[in-house]
């Protein structure tokens, strides 16, 4: 049932979410991302479970946040040294272009839910509509996962290559770490003309651990806004 005094923006995830979550088959080994949408989809998950549903999927979380919170509603996980290779991951994203090309790690957990990505067999991206963007830096900068040695450098060479810098802070104002202990640089780099070109300079780069432009990772979109929710394969 819908909370009244839920908004719009968090109504539009849930919704998504919920969708989502009907692709996931009984058996399955799932990828669960990080951020509020992924909570969203724990918690049905969780929810079905309680229903006696999808009683034997279990999940590789993304984030240490996510496994707490999986691990609080009682949703089973495993790890990829256990299974290498995932059936589905379901995850949120920060923005997402035509091609469903994605910018994510607003939360800070770009790293391993790239990792988790690869793994996977399809990518199922779980959005409110807010999240479209015709060009990916449009509405949000990129956020570089760098490791603390030399992290300096790395901030002049994402200058150089046109980003705006903003070294990422906590909410208590102190710095922000990584779940492997490494800093984020958030680049606003403005609209990006060749994503693709701009993500393989990033991955050139010693001391860039991460970057948050997921290309070609998305199998599926599920999108929730206004008209509906919708699900979407690129074309
Ligand atoms: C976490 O690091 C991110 O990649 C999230 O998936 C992304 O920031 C979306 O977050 P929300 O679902 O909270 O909007």
């Amino acid at each position: 049932m819908s909370d009244p005094a839920e908004s719009d923006v968090v109504r539009f995830k849930r919704l998504a979410a919920e969708r989502a979550v009907d692709s996931i088959q009984p058996g399955m080994v799932v990828g669960l991302g990080s951020g509020s949408t992924s909570a969203l989809v724990v918690r049905r998950l969780a929810a079905l479970r309680g229903e006696g549903r999808l009683t034997d999927v279990v999940g590789v979380p993304t984030s240490v946040e996510t496994e707490q919170l999986a691990r609080a509603l009682g949703v089973p996980l495993t790890t990829l040294e256990e299974h290498p290779v995932l059936d589905l991951t379901l995850d949120g994203a920060d923005e997402v272009d035509p091609e469903l090309r994605l910018i994510k790690g607003g939360g800070g957990a770009l790293m391993r839910e790239k990792i988790v990505a690869q793994a996977s067999r399809r990518v199922l991206i779980v959005v409110d509509a807010g999240k479209l963007s015709p060009r990916l830096g449009t509405k949000w900068p990129v956020p570089v996962e760098v490791l603390p040695f030399g992290w300096r450098s790395q901030a002049l060479f994402l200058e150089q290559l046109g980003a705006r810098i903003t070294r990422r802070e906590g909410r208590d104002g102190a710095l922000f770490r990584t779940d492997q202990g490494n800093l984020i640089l958030d680049c606003a780099f403005g609209p990006i003309e060749r994503p693709e070109e701009l993500a393989s300079r990033l991955e050139a780069r010693a001391g860039i651990v991460a970057h948050g432009l997921f290309i070609g990772l998305t199998s599926e979109l599920v999108v929730a806004g206004p008209g509906g929710v919708e699900h979407r394969r690129p074309t």
